[in-house]
């Protein structure tokens, strides 16, 4: 972390803050410039004092090779919960928040539903909001603990119009820690790991398997830090790029870049966090046909690691770490506190949108194959779409389909299979829009609205499927209609995306990331949704769960063999994960997790080094 002051004085040079475009290559002769890292935040300036950690044992720094620290590991092979005599007193915990940045930060979890059960929380007309915006994600991503797929809290403590129930912890965090300060990350790290305490990692709450949060952990609640800095000229690209704080949302930083005339490879969802799971998990985005993943663009990242140390990862320092956290997935290495990225010059973009509905099936999934048949030709045009269908026979081109860069005309060529096979069974494209907009940022806003979470009685499943699954005319494209068509069929529930975010459209090499490599050969990721009544028991939840992901997804895996699945919006259950999520790339990313993250200070399902938890 050193050196960051002349570059510091070289972003604020007048000239340089006054330039709103993008600067050309060849303004900054390379030879002039200082280190490539970013300068720190304000936040990030704030750590934890050495002499703190000296005198407080419960926030000391990890030694690896401390025979203590070894010893602890050796002998509780479990995480401390707690019912257990090795859970920290009440003044232990008191002692933690008065290390932070400021007391009172260390938040005892209240569930956000706790208001509408009778009690000292109860609270007629906060319940009220809590239960008629549930489905709003700004309720849980402004929440400390709250997530967006309360399934996997046990759905503990649901908000409620009758208060005489009962509201427990389930899983929900104990604590969280609302982070304004590295210092509050470092010392929660280091607490969690000194005490042997599940930790885990609370950003927006958008997880589809609820790994943002876990019984009896202290979490860390990354939120507040939002912080966002315009690089006019990163020496590493030559160009623009954004200094991101962890809690930032998508909705932020596109707003940012477009008041610069740029834009930043982001995902669709507006409420997404975008340095957190999102970034470190990938990131698919209306631009992945153009640009690839969200981490081929990561220039670097500040990072608090296991040992509690605040570090940063780029191409020169750390470069290993740096490697696992572009596509290795969140809540595995550390706690990101700021991502630097590349940013582009913003591009016009033409959306199209429309909905269909037929009562013959048959006359249905012909339609859908003949636009499958075009997926290659709109990822080639660097298109991406996303569409979805929730009952028998109806077809949401909705969002809608979104191309960077093209015209109308070009996009109704390229959907005109659609239309013939349409034509065909007399069935029309109802409130269609095609719009042409000035930039990404129009375009994004027009195109995806915020939507809805908070599902209490559902489990997603997802596959990645390769571009010759889509050939025209092959036996391939009707045995993926086929596979897809009665997945979707037993469960009612489909949402897609065309894209085909590709090594050449990111602009990196293979092994330059650790994303998916499925990812760099598909062009179509699909999701569905297994869903049972409120009232189902446990028993039948778990056969609808297993057969999902046992019977149903083995549909769509045997005509993908050796394709895989996107970690961020994926089956918490998903069989060997491990090459599902990470392919080739699992070796390398496990051992980097052994190097940085010894004794498993951080777990999350699913998550690489996972496996040695269960
Ligand atoms: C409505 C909706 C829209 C979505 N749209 C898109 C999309 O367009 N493109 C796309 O690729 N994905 C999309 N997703 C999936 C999304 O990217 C993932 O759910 C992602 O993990 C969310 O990250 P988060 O930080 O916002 O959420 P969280 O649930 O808070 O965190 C997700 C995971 O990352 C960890 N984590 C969070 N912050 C940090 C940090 N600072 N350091 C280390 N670990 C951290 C958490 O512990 C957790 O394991 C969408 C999901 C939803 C529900
Ligand atoms: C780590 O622990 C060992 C053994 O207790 C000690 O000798 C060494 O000085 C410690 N290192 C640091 C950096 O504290
Ligand atoms: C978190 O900290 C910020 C900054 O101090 C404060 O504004 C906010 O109210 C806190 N949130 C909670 C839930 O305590
Ligand atoms: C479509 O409509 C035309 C004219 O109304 C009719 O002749 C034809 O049979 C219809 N085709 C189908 C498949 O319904
Ligand atoms: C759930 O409710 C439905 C309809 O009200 C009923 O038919 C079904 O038997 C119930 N199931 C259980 C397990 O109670």
């Amino acid at each position: 972390m050193q050196s960051k002051l002349a570059y510091f004085a070289l972003l604020t040079l007048p000239t340089l803050q006054a330039l709103a475009a993008p600067t050309s290559a060849d303004t900054v002769p390379s030879d002039e410039l200082p280190t490539p890292e970013t300068p720190l935040f304000p936040f990030e300036e704030n750590i934890l004092p050495e002499s703190i950690a000296e005198s407080h044992p419960e926030v000391a720094f990890a030694n690896t090779t401390s025979p203590d620290l070894q010893k602890r590991f050796f002998l509780s092979v479990c995480k401390t919960i707690p019912s257990d005599l090795t859970w920290p007193a009440p003044f232990l915990w008191k002692t933690l928040d008065a290390l932070l940045s400021r007391e009172g930060k260390l938040i005892k979890t209240v569930p956000i539903g706790a208001v509408c059960y009778n009690g000292q929380y109860y609270n007629k007309a906060r319940c009220d909001v809590v239960q008629n915006t549930w489905s709003d994600s700004d309720l849980h991503d402004e929440d400390p603990t709250s997530v967006m797929s309360p399934f996997f809290t046990g759905n503990t403590c649901l908000p409620t119009a009758d208060p005489n129930g009962k509201c427990t912890l389930g899983g929900y965090p104990y604590y969280a820690v609302n982070a304004t300060a590295v210092r509050d990350v470092q010392a929660a790290v280091n607490f969690a790991r000194n005490l042997n305490i599940r930790l885990v990692v609370k950003n927006t709450g958008h997880d589809f398997s609820g790994k943002s949060s876990g019984a009896h952990s202290l979490s860390i609640w990354t939120h507040n830090f939002k912080d966002i800095t315009y690089i006019p000229y990163h020496p590493d690209t030559k160009g623009p790029a954004f200094k991101v704080g962890a809690g930032v949302q998508v909705f932020e930083i596109n707003k940012a870049a477009q008041q610069r005339g740029l834009m930043v490879v982001g995902g669709e969802g507006m409420t997404v966090g975008y340095a957190g799971g999102y970034i470190q998990g990938g990131g698919h985005s209306p631009l992945s046909s153009i640009l690839g993943m969200g981490a081929d663009h990561v220039l670097e990242f500040n990072i608090v690691t296991p040992n509690g140390r605040f570090v940063t990862a780029n191409k020169r320092e750390n470069e290993d770490l740096f490697w696992a956290l572009r596509g290795g997935g969140g809540s595995t290495f550390g706690v990101v506190t700021s991502v630097t990225v590349r940013a582009h010059k913003t591009v016009p973009v033409t959306t199209l949108s429309f909905v269909f509905s037929t009562p013959n099936d048959d006359h249905f999934w012909s339609i859908i194959k003949a636009y499958f048949s075009t997926f290659n030709a709109f990822a080639d045009a660097g298109c991406y779409s996303y569409f979805a269908s929730f009952a028998p026979g109806q077809f949401l081109m909705n969002p809608g389909i979104f191309c960077p860069k093209q015209t109308p005309a070009t996009m109704e060529k390229l959907i005109a299979p659609m239309y013939a096979e349409m034509a065909k069974y007399n069935v029309t494209a109802d409130g269609k829009v095609l719009k042409q907009h000035n930039d990404y940022y129009a375009a994004w806003q027009h195109t995806f609205p915020k939507e809805p979470v908070g599902g209490v009685t559902g489990q997603p499943a997802s596959r990645l499927f390769p571009r010759q699954n889509f050939a025209k005319g092959s036996y391939l494209l009707d045995a993926t209609t086929k596979a897809v068509r009665e997945v979707v069929t037993k469960y009612g529930f489909l949402i897609g995306f065309n894209q085909a975010p590709t090594l050449a459209a990111g602009g990196v090499k293979w092994d330059e990331t650790s994303v998916n490599p499925a990812w760099r050969s598909a062009n179509a990721h699909i999701i569905t949704t297994a869903q049972w009544p409120l009232n189902a028991t446990t028993a039948e939840v778990e056969k609808i769960r297993n057969d999902l992901t046992k019977v149903e997804m083995k549909k769509w895996r045997n005509i993908s063999p050796g394709s895989g699945a996107y970690l961020g919006e994926s089956d918490i259950n998903e069989i060997n994960f491990q090459q599902s999520f990470w392919g080739a790339h699992y070796p390398r990313l496990y051992s980097i997790k052994q190097k940085y993250d010894p004794t498993g200070v951080f777990y999350a399902a699913t998550a690489v080094g996972s496996e040695d938890w269960v």
